[in-house]
């Protein structure tokens, strides 16, 4: 039954019952990482109307932004912005008469950007805001035809997770906050928009694309790509856009897609947004993958020609459900997000490529886990519900919500038994669908359907250790792996001397082998030991970014800079993938000597990297 509740004299309020009985849709939460006044004026819908301009790498245009009043009174809008230069803001009620409205934007502040409040006259159901983008725009890359596949063309992509979308629309962002969008693209001739919504095949005569995504979305997931794209379909449901040159390895690579969709299907229910497809961006993708809704965006570097990381893709899948169907309502609470998405993951890769495998990849994400925990900044990292009002997310991401919060779920599996937690998670993807969420109301609903029906099986004091404590719980439940453990005997016999390099069987290992030999190399191998290493498997420059990245990692780390200096050069000036760069500039930033090796090659090839990835640079080299 919906209840309706009519206030206010002209513009009637509808609230349905569970939009009162919803904190987040209520408006009780507040996100510390939003200016909006999203409690009062809440965004339904966005109108996007803009033109990509490569020569100045500027988007330019409109944002409409339609609303729905939660106070009849409210009389202004509040949006979030981030270095844009607004040229304009209108009003309207119907959205064909336009007037003038007036506008502010605030101070700047260095994490949250400026404020844009939009009066609002009375009657008004929508603003539209004129402005640019500046080039340097944290969520926006524009690259040069030299960083893409084919050479040719430019290339421009969004990252808009977490607080980047501001950056390149004026809007309400927080993840608290979900609307619809549809947007009009005017791209140079021979370039191809891409969003992250249902498109067009192709420009209208204005060359200009269109795309409409009709499920309520956070701001976080509108994501556009333009640049020489080309599509391939690999299923019913699935494909891959990417650039020519790189098309028919990817479409190979990815051609397990449709299979993973019908899987999670059946794990977790219906796939809620019609098709699944793939971009492939340049190597210069802060990311692994970004779960942009409809269009995943992929880094090239897990394209290693043995779909040996595909998981990366599952992932990203599963995020379908953990995320972009239920939410976190702010960026305290990410662990909903990506630690259920973890676990799922390895449901899907056991289901889809066995129990070896699963276990394979749940015991790296417990080593992850553990390096994480240690170097985390404080005790309040290292927890799943976070509290950090005045950090910019970025500088606190790190894998320890992803791999403690699959941990969590793990657990809890294990205590109520699979078939029942499966129960449980299906009903809680069902029961909050197009929602974002608090980590109260998930306890709240473990509470209910799980924990009072079964009694005396987890307490109370046991979650809460692992929700807002900080030291790992001790009754974790951990996987084991065959393929990793021959790993270590193999390492640690050609170390101690007992068997000849060729003796380890390295030339068979999977990925996922090398990555567990390199977690578990001591820092103290001679020069000799690690020159024999990388002549029998040709590490120093391998074309598999993720062995490249923990070679120079540990070359660094033992010492051995000049050992692969000239290769690792040229491999920081081409990926920018943060995970695969990071842990070698921290490694680099831990002497005096690194540390000016490190700002050397970070001026030298660093112009190249996207916006964000230059900030954790930064931070890393400069002592952050
Ligand atoms: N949503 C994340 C990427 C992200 C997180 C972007 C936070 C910005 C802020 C994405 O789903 C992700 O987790 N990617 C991982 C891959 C994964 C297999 C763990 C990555 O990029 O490494
Ligand atoms: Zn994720």
């Amino acid at each position: 039954m919906s209840l309706s509740l009519l206030r206010g004299a002209g513009a009637a309020l509808i609230l349905s019952l569970s939009t009162m009985l919803n904190p987040v849709l209520a408006g009780a939460v507040t996100d510390p990482h939003s200016h909006a006044n999203s409690a009062e004026v809440r965004t339904t819908h966005i109108v996007l109307d803009l033109d990509v301009d490569f020569a100045k790498s500027q988007l330019r245009g409109t944002a409409e932004i339609q609303f729905q009043k939660l106070k009849a009174d409210a009389d202004r809008i509040v949006l979030d912005t981030r270095a844009l230069d607004v040229r304009s803001a209108e009003a309207s009620s119907d959205g064909t008469t336009w007037t003038a409205a007036s506008f502010t934007l605030g101070s700047d502040d260095a994490v949250l950007g400026q404020a844009l409040t939009v009066r609002l006259p009375a009657g008004a159901t929508r603003v539209r805001i004129g402005y640019a983008t500046r080039p340097a725009a944290s969520g926006l890359q524009w690259l040069k035809p030299a960083q893409t596949a084919g050479k040719k063309q430019p290339f421009l992509f969004s990252q808009s997770q977490a607080i980047h979308a501001r950056s390149w629309i004026p809007l309400q962002d927080s993840p608290a906050v979900r609307a619809t969008y549809e947007a009009r693209i005017k791209t140079p001739k021979g370039l191809r928009a891409v969003m992250s919504a249902e498109m067009s095949d192709a420009p209208d005569a204005a060359g200009r694309w269109t795309f409409r995504m009709p499920q309520p979305i956070p701001s976080y997931l509108i994501a556009i790509a333009v640049g020489d794209l080309a599509f391939q379909s690999t299923g019913p449901r699935t494909g891959v856009y990417a650039e020519p040159a790189t098309l028919k390895a990817a479409a190979w690579e990815f051609a397990e897609t449709e299979t993973t969709v019908a899987l999670c299907e059946k794990l977790f229910g219906p796939y809620r947004w019609g098709r699944y497809d793939l971009l492939v961006l340049p190597p210069s993708f802060p990311y692994g993958g970004m779960e942009n809704p409809r269009l995943t965006f992929v880094t090239p570097t897990v394209i290693t020609g043995d779909r040996q990381l595909v998981s990366l893709i599952a992932h990203e899948l599963a995020h379908s459900w953990s995320g972009n169907l239920v939410t976190n309502a702010t960026w305290e609470d990410f662990w909903l997000n990506e630690g259920f998405t973890e676990y799922l993951t390895f449901r899907l890769t056991e289901a889809q490529f066995g129990k070896a495998r699963g276990d394979m990849e749940r015991v790296l994400g417990v080593a992850e886990l553990k390096s994480a925990m240690d170097l985390a900044a404080s005790d309040e990292d290292r927890k799943l519900k976070r509290a950090f009002p005045s950090k910019d997310p970025d500088e606190v991401f790190s894998s320890i919500p992803y791999q403690r919060g699959a941990l969590f779920l793990v657990y809890l599996e294990s205590k109520f038994g699979r078939d029942a937690f499966d129960a449980f998670l299906r009903g809680w993807f069902d029961s909050h669908a197009f929602q974002s969420a608090t980590s109260e109301q998930f306890l709240a609903y473990l509470d209910t359907q799980l924990i009072k029906p079964k009694p005396g099986v987890v307490t109370q004091a046991q979650i809460n250790a692992w929700v807002s404590q900080p030291p790992l719980p001790s009754d974790a439940v951990y996987a084991s792996s065959d393929a990793l453990t021959t790993v270590d005997a193999a390492r640690d016999a050609w170390l101690a001397g007992t068997t000849p390099i060729a003796a380890m069987g390295a030339s068979q290992w999977t990925v996922q082998q090398w990555e567990h030999f390199f977690e578990g190399f001591p820092k103290t191998a001679s020069a000799a030991r690690l020159k024999e290493l990388d002549a029998a498997f040709k590490l120093s420059g391998n074309g598999n970014a993720i062995i490249a990245s923990h070679w120079y990692a540990l070359a660094v780390s033992s010492g051995q800079v000049a050992m692969v200096l000239p290769a690792m050069t040229e491999y920081l000036g081409r990926v920018g993938r943060m995970k695969l760069i990071s842990p070698i500039y921290r490694e680099l930033a831990a002497t005096d000597a690194g540390r000016a090796q490190a700002k050397a090659i970070f001026t030298k090839q660093g112009g190249g990297y996207h916006p964000i990835a230059q900030q954790a640079v930064e931070r890393i080299i400069n002592g952050g």
